[in-house]
């Protein structure tokens, strides 16, 4: 384990429309029947109260806004920074399980996708802030663009990340795959399944993990 830890951060990733909402929402009622005290849940961009401000500045649905990727990687860091300083590293250090819905991954899968240089960028200013911190475990729920695009088109949410198209979606998915190639600490789960296999599977490999 890294930095003389004694938890575990467990990140979830995967495209929009994955199912990692209601996957997260299972997951919790499980683990508030077992080790309820163990667990804490957060999510990326966000996390803490600083981390939420930035939030709401990278999702604000202004159509005029788009940052440059570099000013974007920056705010993500930003929210990453407070989060992990104030939340995450002092819980691991009390020995807790971290549930974090998206992490690194996601932006080197959203923001970096198929560009070399600005993933350097991005690795570069991120081990300035967390050295090379990384979760011990991340769930990649994988599905199709198309499946995925299909479900978040059912919800009514309308943020500033909810604009993009298929071919978008489709990029952001093969840079996961590719992650998962690299980085024996990512499980890779089928979405299209149902979700509560999906639930049982992903408890299993966490159980594992931890015990
Ligand atoms: P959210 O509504 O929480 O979506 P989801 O439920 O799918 O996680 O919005 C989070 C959005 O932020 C999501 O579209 C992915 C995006 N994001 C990035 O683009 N880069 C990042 O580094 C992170 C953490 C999130």
């Amino acid at each position: 384990m890294q930095n003389n830890k004694k938890g575990y951060l467990i990140s979830f990733e995967g495209i929009d429309g994955s199912g990692k909402s209601t996957l997260i929402i299972n997951l919790k009622k499980y683990f508030e029947k077992n080790l309820k005290n163990k667990f804490i849940y957060t999510r990326e961009p966000g996390g803490t109260k600083e981390a939420e401000i930035i939030r709401n500045v990278l999702l604000d649905a202004k159509n005029d806004i788009s940052y440059e990727n570099k000013t974007e990687i920056l705010l993500l860091l930003a929210s990453r920074y407070e989060h992990y300083t104030k939340l995450i590293k002092p819980a691991l250090k009390e020995g807790k399980i971290v549930i974090c819905d998206r992490f690194i991954d996601s932006t080197i899968a959203y923001q970096c996708n198929n560009n070399d240089s600005l993933k350097q960028f991005f690795l570069n200013v991120s081990s300035f802030l967390i050295k090379n911190f990384t979760p011990d475990l991340t769930i990649l729920l994988d599905i199709k663009a198309e499946q995925a695009l299909a479900r978040i088109k059912k919800r009514n949410k309308n943020n500033r990340y909810d604009k993009r198209k298929l071919d978008f979606y489709k990029k952001v998915r093969q840079e996961y795959l590719a992650q998962e190639k690299k980085f024996s600490r990512i499980s890779l789960v089928d979405a299209s399944k149902n979700a509560d296999l999906i639930s049982k599977q992903v408890i299993e490999i966490i159980l594992n993990k931890i015990s």
